[in-house]
């Protein structure tokens, strides 16, 4: 646990900040995108895979937005999501609360972890109920710079009648 804590701390501590501010690292957007105090700038998998699991739990199953995306999501994050018009934890809360209102959400799997470059990554993979858009299969992905959510992009499709008795889900 120590070692967890203090290998971070140590490793930021010996980089020169040419390297550190090597696009590699992303830390740089910790700060410029706006990552909330309550995040932090390095972080392990197992951290990040609970910062996921709380997030989609408070947005999407709570439908608490405000308090999952100001508690983990970069104030400023960067959006593909079709559905929401730009970037940013305001237009995403104003954007996704009325899909979610009334619907229910069912968790399908959450997971965290790191591509061949090193940059972190989580996915969200649901099954949506929504009063306004019917029943959706959603799969939501971040990335992240520590334990903040700084990119997202998402793929999503309506549930249809299949041959496949395990369509979907
Ligand atoms: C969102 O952020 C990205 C990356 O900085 C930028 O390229 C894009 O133009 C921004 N989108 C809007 C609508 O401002
Ligand atoms: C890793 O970084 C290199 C150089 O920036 C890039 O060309 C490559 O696509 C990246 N690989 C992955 C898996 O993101
Ligand atoms: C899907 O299947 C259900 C049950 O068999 C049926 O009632 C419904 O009409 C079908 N819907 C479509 C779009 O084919």
């Amino acid at each position: 646990m120590l070692c967890t804590m203090l290998l971070p701390t140590l490793l930021l501590a010996a980089l020169p900040s040419t390297v550190l501010a090597h696009p590699r690292y992303h830390n740089s957007e910790y700060y410029t995108l706006g990552c909330p105090p309550t995040t932090k700038p390095f972080a392990s998998q197992h951290e990040q895979l609970t910062v996921l699991t709380n997030f989609a739990t408070e947005v999407f199953v709570q439908h608490n937005l405000d308090q999952g995306y100001n508690t983990y999501a970069a104030k400023n994050f960067i959006n593909h999501a079709p559905e929401i018009s730009g970037n940013g934890t305001a237009i995403a809360i104003a954007t996704q609360g009325p899909m979610l209102k009334g619907g229910t959400t069912e968790i399908q799997r959450i997971f965290a972890g790191r591509d061949a470059n090193g940059t972190s990554y989580g996915t969200i993979h649901f099954k949506g109920i929504s009063l306004k858009l019917g029943v959706g299969d959603i799969a939501g992905i971040w990335r992240f710079a520590g334990t903040c959510l700084v990119e997202y992009w998402d793929v999503a499709t309506g549930v249809y009648n299949s041959t496949n008795p395990i369509a979907y889900f």
